[in-house]
């Protein structure tokens, strides 16, 4: 495999950050531990320019590469955050924190970023400065969100940023990406539905919240099927249906929906409230009942730009045994997308091997596949930056 020589000499140090990282997870913005790990790294490679507390506890650092006459600005990306899943993976580096597992992987993107920037720093064969940006709270806290809202792109002048994910099931060696549509969004709902409770034995003086309910579920399902373009990718769930009867003879006063929406497609994704609130409002009118709807905004579409994916494809090129260049998106959601939005910039996927999809208690993350995730941001920022 044509990684570079020096990631090979690496592996293991890195791999050992990697399970240290891995015996100590830690959830969301609590990244105390890990944040202070990574930049005590950080510091024993050079790198002066350190700085925490951005988006809470993410880390901000630079490497000026040996020439600055490109003026060019590039962001590396890694999460830190771990999962309240208690692990099962039977390995003898297991998290020492009951409850909480690295079972993403971003104890591998992490560890992968650090040896990166060890290599960038010792080297310095670019021309430029790069950026590295360790996240907190990509598990459901928009922690790329609260870095970009601490004014991240604007403070260090990022112009373009990059981001890899694991990927199980995918041999290790192997990278995949596409252009445009990655991951989906993803954005939830509650509906909250008032009838008029009663007695069971008499409907005729109630609104049966439940019947108004089970209603609007079945007309919710007629969003996707007969608004969106069939081509297109939307799904609509929903996945509570809860009402404050609690005995068979009663007739429900309130009803409580819960679902989510998620899709590849940003137009659709800015028409589905309105769906969403017209469908559960206009239904539950037609019974004399009504419905209040709660909408919540989660992570958007994770929209990989082209000129950035081409630059993404060409280092993968260079460092996996192959590349699949155009691979189909999937409907899991990334926050990198709130970073996506404010920059061009390109995810890749790199396999991981066999091993139980990310987020399941047995998930192991192959240490195998550092090397390359190393290479690959190397070789990233020497090709889009060359050495003068
Ligand atoms: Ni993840």
């Amino acid at each position: 495999m044509p990684i570079k020589n020096r990631f090979a000499e690496m592996q293991q140090e890195v791999t050992g950050w990697r399970r240290h990282l891995h015996e100590n997870p830690e959830l969301m913005y609590e990244l105390h531990k890990t944040a202070a790990f990574v930049q005590e790294r950080l510091h024993g490679f050079g790198i002066t320019d350190v700085t925490p507390g951005i988006g809470k506890t993410g880390v901000v650092a630079v490497i000026e590469g040996k020439t600055n006459t490109s003026g060019r600005v590039i962001g590396l990306r890694a999460d830190m955050d771990a999962l309240p899943i208690h692990e099962a993976s039977g390995v003898d580096y297991a998290s020492k924190t009951p409850g909480v597992m690295h079972a993403c992987g971003h104890d591998g993107h992490t560890a992968i970023l650090l040896g990166a920037a060890k290599y960038l720093a010792e080297t310095r064969n670019f021309d430029g400065k790069v950026v590295l940006i360790f996240q907190p709270a990509e598990e459901g806290g928009a922690g790329a969100l609260a870095m970009c809202q601490d004014g991240l792109m604007e403070r260090w002048g990022i112009q373009e940023v990059y981001g890899l994910h694991n990927m199980p099931g995918k041999p290790v060696g192997e990278f995949a990406i596409r252009s445009g549509a990655l991951l989906a969004s993803s954005d939830e709902f509650e509906i909250t539905v008032t009838g008029k409770g009663g007695h069971a034995a008499a409907p005729h003086d109630s609104i049966d919240t439940t019947l108004v309910a089970a209603q609007i579920v079945v007309s919710l399902h007629s969003i996707v099927s007969r608004n969106v373009n069939p081509v297109k990718r939307v799904v609509l769930t929903v996945g509570t249906f809860e009402t404050d009867s609690t005995a068979s003879n009663v007739i429900a006063h309130t009803a409580k929906l819960q679902g989510t929406v998620r899709t590849l497609d940003t137009e659709y994704r800015a028409q589905a409230e309105d769906w969403v609130r017209r469908v559960a409002t206009s239904t539950a009118e037609a019974f004399g009942a009504s419905a209040e709807v709660t909408w919540s905004p989660g992570y958007p579409v994770t929209f990989n730009t082209e000129t950035e994916t081409g630059h993404a494809i060409e280092a993968a090129r260079a460092v996996g045994v192959a590349v699949d260049e155009n691979t189909s998106p999937i409907m899991p959601s990334e926050d990198f997308s709130y970073m996506l939005e404010e920059r061009p910039g390109a995810y890749i996927f790199l396999g991981n091997g066999d091993t139980p999809m990310c987020h399941h208690p047995a998930y192991i993350f192959d240490d195998e596949a550092i090397p390359l995730g190393c290479s690959w941001f190397a070789e990233l920022v020497e090709r889009r930056m060359p050495a003068a």
